[in-house]
This record gives C-alpha cells, structure tokens and sequence, in this order.
C-alpha cells in the first residue's frame, strides 16, 4: 500500500502520476485540509502534521509514502524518515541545500507564489484576472532569460493551463508529478502489486475532496474509489 499526503488538493497531481505508473498499487490519499495551507504555517507545526500523518498511513499499513507536498518536504522529510522505516520524496534551509548540491554553475531563483495554492484549493480555476497577474509575476524571471520555470508546489500542477501560455515559447514549464511517479515506481516493491484501489481520507470536509476529483478533470482517479472519501482524525 503506498501513501500519498498533501495539505490539501495539490497532491492529487502527483497522486495521479503515481496511479498512471503504478495501475495496480492500493493508494491512500490523506489530504489535512483542516490545516492547509501549510505555507503560513511554522516548521515546528508542519513537523508535527507530517509525523502524525506518517503514523496515520503506517498505521493503515502504507509501506511507502510519499510526501506530496513540498512545503512539508522542506519542513519536515529528515524528521519523517528518522521516525519511519519507510522512503519519501522535494524549500527553505532543504531547498537552499538540495540547489546548492546540485545546481552547480545554474542560476536558481526562487520565486514565491503567494495566493496561488489557495486558488487551486478554492477551485477557483478560471479566475480571468490570474492569468495576467502571473504574467506580471513571471515577467522577471523570463525576462532574465529562465529557460525552465518548475512547478515549486504540487497544486500548480492544476494552474498548468494558465501558466503554460505564459512561458510558451520561452522557457519550459516542469511540472514534478511524473518524476515523483517514477521514484516511487523504483521504491515501491511489493507495493507496486494490489488490486489498483484508492482510498480517499481528509481531516475535514472529505466530500469535497471527493467533488475534487471531478472538477479537476481526475476521472481516473474516481474510477479507482473504493468508498465515499472518509473523515480521519490523523
Ligand atoms: N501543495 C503544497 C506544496 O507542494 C503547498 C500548499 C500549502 O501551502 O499548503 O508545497
């Protein structure tokens, strides 16, 4: 069984990808919507969410999880695998890190999107004034000539439709989701082989994670439900 947790509706793109790659794994997806956003959010309180979580989906007998969402990456993935015999996946003093092993000569910049996630949250999709407030916001950036513009925050995988005319023709736009499917398909193992179900749980308004689905085109994903999406108390 492989878990997936997000603050939020974000992870449902990675949790997507993941479903593509591995038809057959059983996946729990456990969305803390009675605490997202995670981005106003301390350190201190993020680790405390990402622990309870991972015991949560342990507890459910999740042999693999993966940590959908990057502001709790950045928080709390050390903290995570010490405590949990289990392997995970990608801001902050990690971000800093992680682009300073691995950038090498590349120009990184880190450029915080306030609002964004939010929308996505609000399903509030096709918002007329976004597509030219992120114009404006990403004018800079490709203006100093980014050739990629990465996808820092699972939910912006939903905001992919605004922002993919933006940088057409400019820079790439990279979106996680299909890396993060690929990592958890050299992890899963054993994990990899179920019956292809989907278990839904939220800690609060688990029908409208549910009503999600449907509005962000994720028709697959209700194909794989096994039952109504439950409250959890994780
Ligand atoms: N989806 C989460 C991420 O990838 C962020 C949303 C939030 O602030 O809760 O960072």
């Amino acid at each position: 069984m492989i878990g997936i947790f997000d603050s939020g509706l974000g992870g449902l793109s990675v949790l997507a990808a993941i479903a593509r790659t591995l038809p057959d794994a059983d996946l729990i997806y456990l969305a803390d919507t009675a605490h997202v956003p995670y981005g106003d959010k301390s350190d201190a309180f993020i680790q405390n969410r990402v622990l309870a979580i991972g015991r949560h989906l342990v507890a459910r007998g999740c042999t693999l999880i993966v940590v959908a969402c990057n502001t709790a990456t950045a928080a709390a993935v050390a903290e995570l695998r010490a405590a949990l015999p289990t392997s995970s996946t990608a801001r902050s003093e990690r971000l800093a890190k992680l682009v300073e092993l691995h950038a090498g000569t590349l120009q990184v910049d880190i450029l915080p999107c306030p609002g964004w996630a939010t929308k996505v949250e609000t399903l509030n999709l096709n918002d007329p004034d976004f597509a030219e407030s992120a114009r404006l916001h990403l004018h800079a950036s490709l203006e100093a000539g980014a050739d990629q513009i990465v996808l820092g925050c699972t939910h912006y995988s939903f905001l992919a439709p605004v922002l993919a005319p933006i940088v057409a023709g400019r820079a790439e736009l990279v979106d996680v989701a299909d890396a993060v499917a690929r990592q958890c398909e050299r992890l899963a193992g054993d994990s990899a082989h179920g019956s292809g179900r989907l278990t839904l749980l939220a800690t609060a308004d688990p029908q409208r994670l549910q009503a999600a689905l449907l509005a962000l085109g994720l028709n697959a994903l209700i194909n794989k439900l096994c039952a109504p999406a439950q409250h959890t108390t994780a």
